[in-house]
């Protein structure tokens, strides 16, 4: 059995999960649910990312302490992450002990190695506001092309990245003031004692080609020291022994990963070195999105050979969600809150389709709404769920929900299990998008079987009733093969199907079990066609949405 943890980025707790968000949560809760139908041990871990300038203004701005924003935000990321069906292994908060701690300790082993170093820089500071100002809370006119109203770090029309006290007639946000230039001492951490590091851990482990070349690139570039320190007012963990610093948001936030899973031990009777220690045998995954692989490849593996922590075994980027093609736009009615679209679909629906999409590239990912309502009526519904409701019907009311004694058609059954190690493997690997074409496919086989045999004229033909029982047991017995495919990307589906076959739970292991000689219940809906109108309310209520 391996034992994994896998982990998904840690979403800021100052805003709702948005469908952006969440095709990176489906992807590795259905990896997760894949590991563990094979019986592996298989923990996801989670957390909100609770600390940084943004979350301290936003309670600034609804008036209450940062504390309880993140509360509130908490219950409201659990509520969605539990309506969408991922299912974490442990979720926390990296405003916890257990960061504080880990955070803290990793910085000392990095000081002690003399990896930290202090230097005095000039920062912009908001007299009015009282505190230093990050890069993105400053605007004004790009050094470059002189485009007017961008921000403090680069430019949207030219692409210049440049240093925010380089930015012509810079404006604070906060208080739309000028602000001025001031000195102030921060810690730094010297990246580039792990050049060498870095250019053998890449090339050991699974990463991307795309980012691998990525962050060649960024080697090659040579690696600036890493600013994390933050200057009062700041939400956060002080920087041990200086009362007026901070760690940036970005040195703790990794840490999360450690520190929920730490959390999650003590509950759970496990042994916390046996995952995290230098040299562990235990597998540890990332999913992120292609913007923040710079963390993750570069800040956070180095982070943790300083500090003597084992690495990520692989570290596994997406791309990001355009809805018709476009970026999410609140303004065009398509930006949706994980909550918007619940208030009107069926999460299984977006499980689905974002399953249709998804592959180990790193490409966006498209939300078409009109090929998610086709995809998901006629395939879904249409091909998949039919052959487990046509079949069903006949087992329950016209043979007194008895399955035959005998299969009628052995090679159909055999042909779709043979499929079984093409499909983990396209789990394993992330392709998900194949494997629903090859159980489209599969379906489309089963319903012309299904048509063929006529099991709907037969029933009037006493000579041929027998038949139609067998007929009908392969089609059950080829839907719960199906089923069991599907479940990563179904489980409640799933769920409803092993309760309406009295099955034991569908796993890799027992998808060759046959069901003959036996009863079954009565098949309920297992879920609708989507509405148009569903979905042109859920537009309707997105606009404006933030
Ligand atoms: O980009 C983000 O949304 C961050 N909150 C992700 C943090 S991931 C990890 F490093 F903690
Ligand atoms: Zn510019």
């Amino acid at each position: 059995m391996r034992k994994i943890i896998a982990t998904s980025a840690l979403p800021y707790a100052n805003g709702s999960i948005h469908l952006g968000h969440l095709v990176e949560y489906l992807q590795t809760d259905i990896w997760v649910r894949s590991q563990k139908m094979a019986g592996n041990e298989c923990l996801y871990i989670c957390a909100d990312d609770a600390h940084g300038t943004p979350i301290m203004l936003k309670a600034q701005e609804l008036k209450i302490s940062p504390e309880e924003l993140i509360n509130k935000v908490y219950k409201e990321h659990r509520k969605d992450f539990k309506d969408f069906y991922i299912e974490f292994d442990n979720y926390h908060s990296t405003h916890s002990d257990e960061n504080r701690e880990y955070s803290s300790k990793i910085y000392a082993e990095l000081e002690k190695k003399g990896d930290i170093v202090s230097k005095k820089i000039n920062q912009f500071y908001d007299e009015e506001a009282d505190m230093f100002l990050p890069d993105r809370y400053i605007k004004g006119e790009c050094p470059k092309c002189g485009a007017k109203d961008q921000y403090g770090d680069s430019c949207e029309e030219c692409g210049a990245t440049y240093a925010s006290t380089d930015i012509i007639n810079p404006v604070s946000i906060i208080s739309n003031t000028k602000p001025v230039t001031k000195e102030t001492e921060h810690y730094f951490f010297q990246l580039n004692k792990y050049q060498d590091f870095l250019k053998k851990w890449i090339s050991s482990e699974t990463i991307q080609p795309e980012i691998k070349n990525k962050l060649k690139e960024w080697l090659d570039d040579g690696l600036a020291d890493w600013d994390i320190t933050r200057d009062k007012p700041y939400f956060g963990f002080n920087i041990p022994g200086h009362d007026d610093k901070f760690f940036y948001v970005w040195l703790d936030a990794p840490v999360g990963y450690i520190a929920s899973f730490k959390n999650y031990c003590s509950g759970n009777n496990k042994d916390f070195d046996e995952y995290w220690q230098e040299d562990s045998k235990c597998e540890l995954y990332h999913f992120i999105g292609k913007d923040i692989a710079y963390f993750h490849v570069l800040f956070w593996p180095a982070m943790l050979q300083g500090s003597g922590f084992r690495k990520p075994t692989a570290v596994y980027c997406h791309g990001f969600l355009t809805v018709d093609g476009e970026k999410m736009s609140k303004s065009r009615g398509t930006f949706f809150n994980a909550r918007t679209y619940l208030n009107h679909l069926e999460p299984e629906y977006l499980r689905y389709y974002f399953a249709s999409r998804l592959t180990n590239k790193i490409e966006d990912i498209d939300l078409n709404l009109d090929d998610f309502q086709s995809r998901v009526n006629s395939d879904l519904v249409g091909k998949i769920i039919n052959i487990g409701s046509r079949c069903a019907r006949f087992i329950n009311k016209d043979f007194d929900n008895s399955l035959a004694n005998e299969l009628q058609n052995e090679s159909l059954i055999k042909k779709c299990l043979s499929r079984k190690s093409e499909i983990t493997d396209n789990y394993e690997n992330r392709n998900f998008s194949s494997n629903i074409r090859i159980i489209a496919s599969m379906a489309d086989e089963i319903n012309k079987y299904l048509d063929e045999e006529k099991p709907w004229v037969k029933i009037k033909n006493d000579d041929e009733r027998l038949l139609v029982q067998k007929i009908c047991t392969d089609g059950l017995n080829l839907f719960k093969i199906l089923i069991t495919y599907l479940k990563p990307v179904l489980p409640e589906i799933a769920a409803k199907v092993e309760q309406i076959l009295k099955s034991k739970p569908l796993d890799w292991a027992n998808i060759e079990d046959i069901l003959l000689s036996r009863d079954i219940n009565e098949f309920k809906p297992l879920i609708m066609r989507i509405d148009s109108k569903a979905i042109e309310a859920m537009k309707q209520e997105s606009i404006g949405e933030d």
